[in-house]
């Protein structure tokens, strides 16, 4: 028996902590303690700091958050995809406790140490293709995207960057200039990097049924017009695009793309910030149409929590800067390496990969009955852990952020983490920790559930 068959049959969640896996509610949501915290926060951290749901959180694990008014809630959001091997996990717990013993610092580009090495063989490892590759590790998400366009930029001696209609690659200058949505994330913030382009993405509910390879020659063409190649350094894309509504381009789209940027000597990065280690089925989410990405970006789902990023790809292109030229005081933190270690070993050792793929297998079941019934989800898309619907008018086919933000708060109110995203504020997005016992799972979907059939019922 798998040691997910076991977690499964026993209700024990996989990896975390003995924390009780259950909904349960004893205030309101948020309960008073949540709310006086909302009073301090108002005070004293900056307005530009938004917050999804304001219940603060004192113990979390498996599928559970617990607020500090006592209530448990079912986790749906994984911290926004990161505690993949679920919060606290006992390996991480047990090798960040060790490191901290040890060492907390010496930065690595000062006195080196060994667990960084160990983190940039798992990744060069893990990560598609058997090419030789290197990997030098972060802080952020955004902060290996910017790193990835600077390596590119070395390497091509070219300055262009194309990134995709809806996508989402940070918060940093450069990459707020890389992301689309203007609201919250851009508005009032520039101005923005130079030579970053926008080309058209795959986006099969809205692009009239394209299909990926005409949808990547439209992109392809309006980058030969507007750029060409010449001066075209990199190529950056999502494989599934994450706050720009899990859109998942039709198949061919990525592989189109990625022919042209190798007979153009562009270099392609995938960003799996989002996508990777496990969630999607496969270690990353390239693997699902064989993709071999030039770069790959990756954070989140790396460290268990611990805040840990990297730029991993093809020797040539990532030895191309100076000496000195890539790092940081904190990349690669000696606590975050050790974590990141230990999450890998219970990625694999626990066979998360297969555990994100059956959890798909549950929402896709579950939320593709809901759509069958309900002309309002207008699309159940997604892979593996990563899992959204699309809420549309039913006359009109046109995005319902309304209704989308209803049923989230009342998700949010009956004890259930849900996350929204999307270009339009119309998805509903399900990232669950792979650690999260099926029985809650399925709880929390019946939630959703509940929630969508009190909308009609009230409208
Ligand atoms: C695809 C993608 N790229 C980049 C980022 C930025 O990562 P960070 O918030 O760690 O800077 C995110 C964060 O949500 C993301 O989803």
């Amino acid at each position: 028996m798998t040691v997910v068959d076991t977690a499964r049959r026993t209700n024990t969640p996989l990896g975390g902590p003995t924390l009780a896996q259950e909904r349960k509610l004893v205030t309101s949501i948020p309960g008073p303690k949540s709310r006086r915290l909302s009073e301090r926060k108002a005070q004293a951290v900056s307005a530009g700091v938004g917050i999804s749901l304001p219940v603060y959180v004192v113990a979390a694990g498996g599928g559970v958050l617990v607020d500090v008014d006592g209530n448990s809630l079912i986790d749906l959001g994984s911290g926004i995809a990161v505690t993949g091997v679920g919060n606290s996990a006992p390996r991480v717990v047990a090798a960040v406790a060790a490191q901290l013993a040890q060492f907390t610092h010496t930065c690595f580009t000062v006195a080196p140490y060994d667990s960084y090495i160990a983190v940039a063989e798992a990744l060069n490892r893990l990560t598609p293709g058997d090419h030789e590759k290197r990997s030098v590790l972060f802080n952020s998400g955004a902060e290996a995207v910017e790193n990835a366009v600077k390596i590119a930029r070395h390497f091509t001696g070219k300055q262009a960057v194309v990134a995709f209609d809806h996508a989402y690659h940070g918060r940093t200058n450069l990459t707020m200039g890389l992301t689309a949505k203007n609201q919250p994330y851009k508005n009032g913030f520039g101005p923005f990097a130079p030579e970053v382009y926008r080309a058209p993405m795959s986006y099969p509910l809205r692009d009239g049924g394209l299909d990926g390879v005409a949808a990547a020659n439209r992109a392809i063409s309006q980058i030969e017009k507007q750029i060409g190649a010449s001066n075209l350094a990199a190529v950056i894309i999502e494989p599934i695009q994450g706050e720009g509504g899990f859109i998942v381009p039709a198949p061919g789209f990525l592989g189109t793309l990625l022919a042209w940027c190798r007979a153009n000597q562009v270099v392609f990065i995938a960003d799996e910030i989002q996508t990777g280690f496990a969630r999607t089925g496969h270690m990353f989410a390239c693997e699902h149409e064989g993709i071999v990405p030039d770069l790959i970006c990756t954070a989140k789902g790396i460290a268990g929590g611990l805040p840990l990023s990297a730029v991993t790809g093809r020797a040539d292109i990532m030895d191309s800067p100076q000496a000195g030229g890539l790092g940081g005081t904190y990349g690669g933190n000696p606590l975050a390496c050790a974590a990141a270690l230990a999450t890998i070993d219970t990625y694999e050792s626990d066979h998360l990969v297969e555990r994100a793929a059956e959890i798909g297998t549950i929402m896709g079941e579950r939320l593709g009955s809901l759509a069958a019934a309900d002309p309002r989800i207008g699309e159940v898309r997604g892979r593996g852990a990563m899992m959204a619907i699309e809420l549309v008018d039913p006359t009109t086919g046109e995005p319902d952020a309304a209704l989308t933000g209803r049923v989230i708060a009342a998700a949010h109110a009956a004890g259930v983490i849900l996350l929204g995203c999307g270009t339009y504020g119309n998805v509903i997005r399900f990232l669950p920790p792979l650690s999260i016992p099926d029985a809650l799972l399925l709880e929390g979907l019946q939630v959703l559930a509940e929630a969508l059939a009190a909308d009609s019922a009230a409208v």
